[in-house]
């Protein structure tokens, strides 16, 4: 261990990426790195790749041209620079990568990078290592404890990753081919990593899966935990004042995960519940294996259970076959649900993906104007969601300086951030804030009380009204 090795990693896509990139940092972090923020100061890039939509390898392609650069001066002044592409592009495209950018060292998939280490000094001597496997040891158990720092710095909220992969096979989906199957970690691992982090002083926790609410790891007592008994041990561990889940699929909601939301105040009144679409025809396109109708139940059950559940979702437009009736339908769900907030993208051909080859694409043209009329409803539903908070109090946790100096930035129990005075308290800290104001995006609230510095499974009780 040198300790003068310094790293820049880029991560893009979603929390799962985010989440690896963290865990890849501490793998790092115990092989001596240092992280900087500075590709010109990097003796290592890595990219932690995305590939779920149009575009995002030729992305990682431009980006590896202008490291390319990068390297060659580096080079012509005696020095050296490694390049790493880790992720779901790694995943798909293998040696591809080396070969078309042979400026890349390794590339590693989201199953190996604990390897991580002995990659990044295999490559030295070879360049253009590819590992892709899907190895038979979970590369969890090798990766180091959460307790150690890693090179990503933390705040009182983190991911932690507890089922990958997906068997749902959604037509439109590369997942199920970069993540693979559908793997549920251990209870006992989950709850490991879940203290350690409480005792680093996170105060919240989500729990990440391609489809998290299928999870059925090893329970403590051998048997098979869903989702809603991981939830409710977890909320026991001291010190963890709340738990967030994402992303769900409508099947998988379960009576037990439901019964979670109307037993655990722990666990935040917010769901990302994806549907696609609202068009019957579509969705069985698309293999989603759900009608809307059934979607509009599974919402009504949970708000029966958590009446002020906010609700999240993803939408796609103009998948093959797509007509301006079906497009109708996804409207009108959409106002049936009300959504406090949202995504939705056009419809990407995914090589690979069955219903890329389909006939009947929806033109360009369609799908941005299908498009737009979609989010400029959505984004009214959000924009009422957050005016609606006004005058409410809620519980914040407060999570990082606030962008004005006399500020300080939360989270509400919704996921909205909650700007206050910096005299509400300190990163960390969960308080009781009167909502005075609301813009598009975020919130303005003034604390009511002394925050509550220590949370205790019992203190957590006070969830929002
Ligand atoms: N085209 C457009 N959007 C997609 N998503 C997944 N695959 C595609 C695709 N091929 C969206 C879905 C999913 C979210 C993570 O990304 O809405 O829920
Ligand atoms: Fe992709 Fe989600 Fe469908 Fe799985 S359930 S195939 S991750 S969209």
């Amino acid at each position: 261990m040198t300790g003068t090795k310094r790293v820049f990693i880029k991560s893009y896509g979603c929390q799962m990426n985010v989440y690896d990139a963290e865990r890849m940092g501490e793998a790092l972090a115990a092989d001596g790195y240092r992280a900087t923020d500075s590709m010109e100061e990097a003796d290592l890039i890595l990219l932690n790749t995305c590939h779920i939509r149009e575009k995002a390898a030729e992305k990682v392609y431009s980006e590896l041209g202008r490291i390319r650069q990068l390297k060659e001066d580096r080079a012509r002044s005696g020095g050296r620079l490694s390049v790493g592409v880790a992720g779901c592009v790694a995943q798909a495209e293998g040696a591809e990568i080396v070969r078309r950018a042979p400026s890349v060292d390794f590339v590693v998939g989201p199953q190996s990078y604990h390897r991580l280490p002995q990659l990044t000094r295999e490559a030295v001597d070879k360049p253009g290592v590819v590992d892709i496997d899907f190895p038979a040891e979970d590369k969890f158990d090798a990766l180091p404890s959460r307790a150690k720092p890693g090179l990503i710095a933390r705040g009182p909220t983190a991911f932690l990753t507890v089922q990958e992969g997906c068997d749902k096979f959604c037509a439109f989906c590369v997942v199920p081919y970069t993540r693979g199957a559908e793997v549920s970690r251990p209870v006992a691992a989950v709850i490991a990593e879940a203290e350690q982090l409480a005792a680093s002083g996170v105060r919240e926790i989500t729990l990440l899966g391609q489809n998290v609410n299928a999870y059925h790891g090893e329970g403590e007592d051998g048997r098979d935990w869903d989702l809603g008994r991981l939830l409710m041990r977890l909320a026991e561990i001291d010190g963890l004042a709340r738990l967030r889940y994402t992303t769900s699929h409508p099947l998988d909601m379960t009576d037990g995960l439901i019964a979670a939301h109307r037993d655990l105040p722990a666990l935040m009144p917010y769901l990302h519940l994806p549907v696609q679409a609202g068009s019957d025809r579509t969705l069985a396109a698309m293999n989603r294996r759900h009608t809307a109708d059934d979607y509009r139940r599974v919402i009504d059950r949970i708000r029966a259970a958590r009446p002020d559940i906010a609700l999240s979702g993803d939408f796609i437009v103009g998948f093959p076959g797509e007509s301006d009736s079906d497009f109708e339908d996804t409207m009108r769900l959409v106002e049936d649900v009300g959504y406090a907030s949202a995504y939705s993208f056009k419809y990407s051909q995914r090589p690979g993906t069955p219903a890329a080859g389909r006939d009947e694409q929806v033109p360009e043209d369609v799908k941005s104007e299908r498009l737009q009329r979609l989010q400029a409803l959505l984004n009214s539903q959000s924009a009422d969601f957050n005016k609606a908070m006004v005058g409410r109090t809620m519980e914040v946790l407060l999570e990082k300086p606030g962008r004005r100096s006399d500020q300080i930035t939360g989270r509400s129990p919704y996921l909205q951030p909650v700007h206050l005075d910096v005299s509400a308290g300190a990163v960390g800290d969960l308080v009781q804030a009167v909502i005075r104001d609301a813009g598009g995006h975020s919130l303005v609230a003034e604390a009511l009380e002394p925050p509550r510095a220590a949370a205790t499974p019992e203190l957590v009780l006070g969830g929002p009204a």
